[in-house]
């Protein structure tokens, strides 16, 4: 793996950096843009010293200033990033990351990192509500009631469901990225090393490989989830054709009223994948009733 390894956005930053990006992340909770006054009261620093430190900040591209009746900050997303890595790095997790993503998804970015153990991980950050797709939506009906919320919010959730769902999944043994670590928008995973479904050469035995992505979906069904996004670029195919199942912030419990529904959805993507790339024909209601027939449910 040919990737050079750099400490990110990080390199330069003081302890009192940090603290006036978190201080204008809790500010962010309740205000829109958080004025200086306020930085400096959570902080704790004196007003001229968190003006100098949000001018070194502006100037990195972490933070944007609002200029109205009052001067308010809030944290870009680059920002927001250095607390995430920030967090996992202090605790060992991390101790590198690639500078340029190994996966760009709709709505995530996802990098090579390296534990303090040299071992190589997938940082998936997450970037929930900067495209309108059906999973920032759903993710976004969680928090509706919540009068305040924005990118920030949405990106930490889908980070947290995400994290949920392969704690759940990985002790149950369906096959997922092993969960690492998570903090704020960013999961730390194994990193899988193959292809996606969709981008892969000709498979030996396509039905083999169907058959396997249905039986993890119905172990995950019985573990108490159901992917929802399932479809050919959230499967990964490693080099002896195994599978892993990817990208789970989206996510409903099997107890869920319309589990059944996201359920039938998932299988019909996969199955018809394999009938559209393998020229297959497929069963569709036959894989769909026999699972669903096993799981106790009705069509
Ligand atoms: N653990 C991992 N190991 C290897 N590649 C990964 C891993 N997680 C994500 N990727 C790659 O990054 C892409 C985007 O990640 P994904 O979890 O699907 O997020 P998105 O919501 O952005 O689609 C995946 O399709 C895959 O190619
Ligand atoms: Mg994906």
């Amino acid at each position: 793996m040919s990737v050079r390894f750099s400490a990110w956005s990080l390199k330069g930053l003081t302890g009192d950096d940090l603290r006036v990006l978190t201080s204008i992340e809790r500010g962010m909770i309740n205000h829109e843009y958080v004025d200086v006054e306020l930085i400096a009261s959570i902080s704790g620093l004196a007003k001229d010293y968190v003006e100098v430190v949000l001018k070194k900040l502006n100037k990195l591209g972490l933070v944007q200033r609002y200029r109205g009746s009052f001067t308010g900050y809030i944290l870009t997303s680059r920002g927001y990033d250095c607390l995430a890595f920030n967090a996992l790095v202090k605790r060992g997790t991390i101790v590198a990351i690639s500078e340029t993503p190994v996966g760009e998804g709709k709505e995530s970015e996802v990098y090579l990192g390296k534990t303090s153990g040299e071992r190589i991980v997938a940082v998936k950050v997450h970037r929930a509500g900067r495209t309108s797709f059906r999973g920032a939506k759903r993710v976004r009906g969680y928090v509706a009631d919540k009068r305040h919320f924005s990118w920030l919010y949405l990106s930490r959730l889908a980070a947290r469901n995400e994290y949920e769902a392969l704690k759940i999944l990985w002790r149950e043994r369906v096959a997922v990225p092993e969960p690492v670590d998570w903090n704020r928008h960013v999961v730390v995973t194994e990193y899988v090393e193959g292809v996606e479904l969709s981008e892969v050469p000709p498979l030996s035995e396509p039905i083999l490989t169907l058959e396997k992505i249905l039986a993890e979906v119905e172990k995950a069904y019985k573990a108490g989830v159901v992917h929802g996004d399932l479809n050919e670029y959230n499967v990964i195919v490693t080099k002896d054709e195994d599978i892993k199942l990817l990208d789970w912030p989206q996510w409903v419990s099997s107890a869920h009223p319309n589990a059944a529904f996201y359920l039938k959805r998932d299988i019909e993507n996969i199955v018809n994948f394999f009938t559209r790339k393998y020229g297959l024909r497929l069963n569709k209601e036959l894989y769909l009733s026999n699972i669903f027939t096993r799981l106790g449910l009705v069509a």
